[in-house]
């Protein structure tokens, strides 16, 4: 089979095409010359939108994704002898081939556990009381997913608990918002409300999974920590010279709340898609579904008949957990054609 068929649809939600909103508005931008490096109307419309939407006078800054975003975020916290206090199944620390430890020159991801991909507090303190001064990295600044890798989602309340173990330790906190648009969309809140209201630093929102074909915000609430972020950003080789074609996407999916559209559109469709498998298929599933991610269990023949059959999706968790992602252009018919696949197939 060719890498071009079969059905991908499930695979992720950056299989996706860019969505209309966002193409459009690539489109209207694509005429003339405009300024560069981000001197561009649709680089400020998108920074003035963005702190109309966190209610924040907040600095924002692009990126080409999430890794980078991440990673240069966490190296504007942190010196090379610090220590990231992230989940054992972070994205910082399972898919980013070490990009946070490269560009913070060393520093160190200090894994903690608890359940559904959500850190336990109780680990984040254990980790800070055992530290041994001078010689073990010392904890720097807490990373969360939201959503997490799991597709679960963090209440204001659990990470208002976060932020103020943070507080009290000196500890910056990093959201990776790669689908913060989903958490907004499954918690039905201000965007403010679990940001910077209750004491995040910086926040790394996605726009690729949303419905962009590339580009992330990284937004600095504490505006301390973004000094020279501008300088970071472009040694990194993450600053585009042709901004507008990063921005102008943006700007199709924070016009009328297009973001949270498809956001909920993903949601909506993922807990469509876990009720028939469950209730249909009778298949396990084993996290929440709280955003856009379903994780089902499945025995190996299944998932090779599937596969068989072009499905394509990803193991997550050994030994036999799979991700099926929904999307802003995930269907009601995908959805429909895999449940009759795995019924035929479970027979
Ligand atoms: C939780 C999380 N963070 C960050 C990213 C961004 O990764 P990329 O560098 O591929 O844009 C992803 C993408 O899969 C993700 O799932």
């Amino acid at each position: 089979m060719s890498p071009d068929s079969g059905r991908h649809e499930f695979a992720s939600d950056n299989t996706a095409a860019i969505c209309p909103e966002a193409w459009e508005a690539l489109k209207e931008a694509n005429a003339g010359c405009a300024p560069s490096y981000g001197d561009d109307r649709w680089t400020a419309r998108v920074r003035d939108r963005v702190r109309e939407i966190f209610e924040s006078d907040c600095d924002v800054y692009f990126v080409f994704n999430g890794t980078a975003a991440n990673a240069l975020a966490l190296a504007q916290i942190c010196q090379s002898f610090h220590g990231v206090i992230c989940h054992e199944h972070a994205h910082i620390q399972t898919d980013e081939c070490g990009a946070p430890e490269f560009f913070t020159k060393g520093s160190k991801l200090l894994l903690i556990g608890g359940p559904d991909g959500k850190i336990e507090i109780g680990q984040a303190e254990a980790v800070v009381a055992r530290q041994n001064e001078p010689h073990s990295h010392k904890p720097r600044a807490i990373s969360i997913a939201q959503a997490t890798e799991f597709g679960t989602v963090y209440t204001r309340n659990d990470i208002a608990v976060i932020a103020g173990f943070a507080r009290t330790r000196e500890l910056f906190l990093h959201i990776d918002g790669a689908r913060f648009a989903n958490a907004i969309a499954s918690l039905n809140c201000a965007p403010k409300a679990i940001t910077w209201e209750v004491g995040v630093d910086v926040l790394c929102f996605g726009g690729t999974k949303n419905g962009t074909a590339a580009g992330e915000l990284v937004i600095f609430f504490n505006k301390e920590i973004s000094r020279e972020f501008d300088y970071r950003v472009k040694q990194a080789g993450q600053l585009g010279s042709k901004m507008r074609f990063l921005a102008a996407p943006w700007l199709g999916l924070v016009t009328n709340d297009v973001w949270l559209r498809n956001a909920r559109h993903a949601n909506d469709k993922a807990r469509h898609l876990a009720d028939r498998l469950r209730n249909e298929a009778k298949i396990d599933i084993v996290f929440p579904v709280d955003a856009n991610a379903v994780f089902a269990r499945m025995n190996e023949r299944l998932v090779r008949d599937l596969r068989a059959r072009g499905w394509d999706f990803y193991k997550f968790v050994e030994p036999d957990v799979y991700r099926l992602m929904c999307s802003w252009s995930t269907t009601e018919a995908a959805i429909s054609d895999l449940i009759t696949d795995v019924l035929s197939l479970n027979d």
